[in-house]
């Protein structure tokens, strides 16, 4: 009987389609609701190959399989590292400063605790952010190569904890998935974190990792990303190649929300321009 339900559990996460992977490593949006590839300023390796720029968000899209990568079953990273081969004119990478807040989406993949809608028990267990020292791809998800930059928290779940708690947004962790009853494979969820401001200039991989829970090989996207070290050196880079310098702005700060509707503007003196 044990062992009946230790093959059960090993079954589920994969008919669950139990994956997710970076789709944009330059976002414009913290905490939006819906993803658009117009507010998306740099793609993570092979973005054009996962058709992530024009296939449905979240979605395995015409010739392509999903972008999602279990390192201790395969290489590190889904793709070898070759910046020439990954990155092209629809995708390019991304470019950072020193100090800047960077905005990641991902597709939810039904992995969200909410008391709306599914289950309340989905576990969030660690969301990583790692730089990679040197030029070569790491081995391996323990390698010694990889240093941390950010823990970006873990999401709240659990039976016991109160509606408000697991229906509430901004969560932490992977589970800041505002929409995701609209769409529990597909929705979006984002994450931020800081670029560090001891790092050296100079083109840098970038690597995610989520443990959705422990009983799981963690996922990994990696990708590669020109940091600079100041806004002004980064904007003039975005600038020779066609993309907005903007930073990223809060879905929060733009909108008004006022019971789950989005009431703007939020700016009064929008409104008097408007109303004239
Ligand atoms: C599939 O490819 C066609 C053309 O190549 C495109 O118009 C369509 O949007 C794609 N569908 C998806 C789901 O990516
Ligand atoms: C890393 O993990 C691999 C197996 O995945 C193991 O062979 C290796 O000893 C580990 N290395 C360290 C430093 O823990
Ligand atoms: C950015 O991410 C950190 C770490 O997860 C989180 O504490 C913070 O609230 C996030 N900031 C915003 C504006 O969402």
């Amino acid at each position: 009987m044990k062992l009946f339900f230790a093959l059960l559990a090993v079954g589920l996460p994969a008919l669950a389609a139990a994956h997710s992977w970076i789709v944009c490593t330059d976002y414009l949006e913290n905490n939006g609701w819906y993803w658009d590839e117009a507010k998306c300023r740099g793609w993570p390796r092979a973005a054009r190959r996962f058709n992530l720029r024009f296939g449905v968000f979240g979605a395995q899209n015409n010739y392509t399989w999903r972008l999602d990568n279990h390192p201790e079953e395969k290489a590190l990273c889904k793709k070898n590292r070759n910046d020439d081969k990954w990155y092209d004119a629809d995708t390019p990478m991304a470019a950072y400063y020193l100090g800047q807040k960077v905005v990641l989406p991902h597709p939810a993949n039904n992995h969200v605790a909410e008391s709306k809608c599914r289950g309340r028990t989905a576990i969030d267990w660690e969301n990583l952010m790692f730089v990679v020292d040197g030029d070569q791809d790491p081995c391996c998800i323990n390698s010694t190569k990889l240093i941390q930059i950010m823990d970006m928290g873990v999401s709240p779940y659990g039976r016991e904890l109160p509606d408000e708690v697991l229906s509430t947004y901004p969560k932490p962790g992977f589970q800041n998935v505002p929409k995701f009853c609209e769409d529990p494979e597909d929705a979006m969820g984002t994450y931020n974190f800081t670029v560090p401001m001891d790092m050296q200039p100079g083109r840098h991989t970038f690597v995610w990792k989520w443990i959705r829970d422990p009983t799981v090989n963690p996922f990994t996207t990696c990708w590669e990303a020109d940091v600079f070290a100041t806004k002004a050196e980064r904007d003039a880079h975005y600038l020779a190649t066609g993309r907005s310098t903007e930073d990223a702005w809060d879905f929060y700060q733009i909108h008004n929300i006022v019971d789950g509707m989005i009431m703007d503007p939020v700016d009064p003196s929008i409104n008097e321009v408007i109303t004239g």
